[in-house]
Parts: structure tokens; C-alpha cells; sequence
């Protein structure tokens, strides 16, 4: 059986790629078939070619005049990971892969999401709002910041001697331990959903 061929979309650290990328290194069913960065400086492709998985740097306009979504096609990818990417995806790309484009985000979605809300702000938001639980929300993707169906959550507490930066750490381990297992079991269920 053919495997499904991830592309993973990174905008930054790409800690998640990486972690993804090690999952799937020698995995039966899934392979990454490479990274996609709209910034050049990110550390993500470093990490790309440490685990030599092909990447590539694209602008707003090929995203959106369909050039992206062609390459897409011609590598065969079957299902798009976001990890840390911070641009809405286009409906050319969100009409190739139905269900088959999955989010991060770092808090319990419907909670801390939205447009703005990413990174250190998300962490501060929780910690002033006095949460005493935080943790990852794992979602597909539509035309809306943070709103597809979601797929999974993982929580963590929030302790309160936390600041954003030790919880946001705390929240990072997470990811990494459930985003690919996450995406594995995603991947795996598609086979058997319509388009
Ligand atoms: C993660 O917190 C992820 O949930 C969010 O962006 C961050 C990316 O971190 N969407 P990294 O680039 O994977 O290190």
C-alpha cells in the first residue's frame, strides 16, 4: 500500500516539525514529503535538512494564485500539517484537501484562539485570566483563524507560581508528545472518510 505523504507548513523554531519529522522517520503508513516556510529565516528549514525531508520557501502570492497547492499535487501529499504556521491557508488549498489540513494551537480552544493569538501572548493571556488549566488543542482547518472541528485536547494544569514562559514551556513538551500521535491517528481514520 502506498503511504499518505505529509507537508508540513512552518513559519518559525519548527520544534514541532521536528518532532514530527522523527515520528514518522521509519513509520509503515506515513512519510513527510517536506517542509513549506513563507520565511526564509526560519529555523525550521535547518531542521528540514538535519533529516534531509525536502523543503521549500514560498510568498503570499504563490500561496494564493494556486502555485503552492501545484506542488502540493505534484509530490503526491495527501494530508497538510500546520506547525506554527501563522498565515491563513487559501481555499484553493483548503478545496484540494477536504479534512485532510490539521492545526496546533497552544490552549483549549474555544479558549485563548483567534486572530493575535499565538505565541508568548497566548501564554500571558491564560496566566493573567488565572486559569488553573491550560494545555493543546489539535483541529482541522477552515477559512477562520483556530475555529475547524476539533480533533483532540490535551490538557496541562496551571500552577500559581507559573509565569507565560514556564508555562509556555510546559505546554511545548505537550506538543511534541501528542501532535504527531495525534496526526497518526488522523491520517490513519481518512482512509476510510469521503473527500
Ligand atoms: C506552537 O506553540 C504551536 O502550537 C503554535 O505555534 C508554535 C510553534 O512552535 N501553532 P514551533 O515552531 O513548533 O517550535
Amino acid at each position: 500500500m502506498k503511504k499518505s505523504r505529509l507537508a508540513i507548513f512552518a513559519s518559525g523554531s519548527g520544534s514541532n516539525a521536528e518532532a514530527i519529522i522523527k515520528y514518522f522517520g521509519n513509520h509503515p503508513q506515513i512519510e513527510v514529503a517536506l517542509l513549506l516556510s513563507n520565511n526564509a529565516q526560519a529555523y525550521a528549514l535547518e531542521r528540514a535538512k538535519k533529516y534531509n525531508v525536502p523543503s521549500k520557501t514560498f510568498t503570499k502570492t504563490q500561496f494564493q494564485n494556486g502555485e503552492v497547492n501545484q506542488w502540493l499535487k505534484e509530490l503526491n501529499v495527501t494530508h497538510v500539517v500546520l506547525a506554527g504556521f501563522l498565515w491563513l491557508v487559501p481555499e484553493i488549498v483548503l478545496t484540494t484537501f477536504p479534512h485532510r489540513i490539521i492545526n496546533i494551537h497552544p490552549s483549549l480552544l474555544p479558549k485563548f484562539g483567534g486572530k493575535g493569538m499565538h505565541g508568548h501572548k497566548i501564554h500571558e493571556a491564560v496566566v493573567a485570566a488565572q486559569e488553573t488549566e491550560t494545555g493543546i488543542t489539535m483541529h482541522e482547518v477552515n477559512e477562520h483563524y483556530d475555529e475547524g472541528k476539533i480533533l483532540a485536547q490535551v490538557k496541562c494544569a496551571v500552577l500559581p507560581t507559573d509565569d507565560a514562559a514556564m508555562l509556555g514551556e510546559r505546554v511545548l513538551k505537550l506538543e511534541h508528545e501528542y501532535y504527531p500521535k495525534v496526526i497518526e491517528a488522523w491520517v490513519t481514520s481518512s482512509a476510510d472518510r469521503p473527500r
